[in-house]
């Protein structure tokens, strides 16, 4: 059986060996990970798939800004274990986190990677065709979705990070662990 449950801490080192199977040396390059690196992941936003006590899956969300004024999260990375695909464990974490998201009062969500597998949850590139990101990037693979309609209307300019940043001297693979509770913008 299949359990979607918030990341603990505990559950980091599995979650940081599942990455480096699933992207490995290129991981770190990415532009999406300037909006993470240095920061927490977004509060009560990181999930796991746990299956026979195993981590089989990884999902976080990010807090960032979608241009001046315009909070947002950022979807990523979502990776599922090899031996463990095309059994919609990937489906579930991406379900799972952008329904709490939504839950807990976000209001859009963006993310790089795949059209042809995010598409099916209602990403889109149109919905960012006016933003960019702060590194090299495919408008393509730039994705974005509305939690709440018309919260990307006239959305433009540059990405930033805005989550709360982890403090120096601690190392970077404990970034995702539960920062103290920050507010969420935007809350309905
Ligand atoms: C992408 C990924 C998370 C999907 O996990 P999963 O548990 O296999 O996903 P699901 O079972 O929900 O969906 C599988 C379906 O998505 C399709 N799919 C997977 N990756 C895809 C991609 N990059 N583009 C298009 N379709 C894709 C599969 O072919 C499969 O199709 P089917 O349902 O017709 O058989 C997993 O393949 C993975 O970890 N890949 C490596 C890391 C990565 O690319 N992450 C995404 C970018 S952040």
């Amino acid at each position: 059986m299949i359990t979607i449950r918030h990341e603990r801490s505990t559950d980091i080192p599995a979650r940081e060996r599942l990455l480096d199977t699933a992207f490995g040396v290129t991981r770190s390059a990415k532009t999406a990970e300037r909006l993470r690196e240095g920061r927490f992941a977004a509060d009560e936003l990181s999930f796991v798939a746990i299956e026979n006590g195993r981590l089989v899956g990884t999902a976080r969300l990010w807090n960032i800004a979608a241009g001046l004024g315009r909070p947002a999260l950022l979807l990523g990375p979502v990776a599922v274990a090899p031996d463990a695909r095309r059994r919609g464990i990937g489906s579930m974490l991406v379900k799972r986190a952008l329904g709490e998201a939504k839950r807990l009062g976000h209001r859009a969500v963006l993310l790089v990677g795949d059209a042809p597998y995010y598409g099916r949850f209602g990403f889109s590139a149109a919905m960012t065709a006016a933003l960019r990101l702060p590194g090299p990037f495919q408008h393509e693979r730039f994705l974005g979705l509305e939690l709440a309609p018309g919260a990307l209307d006239g959305a433009r300019g540059l990405v930033r990070a805005t989550g709360q940043r982890v403090p120096k001297g601690l190392p970077a693979f404990l970034t995702g662990i539960l920062p103290p509770r920050q507010p969420v913008p935007h809350a309905a």
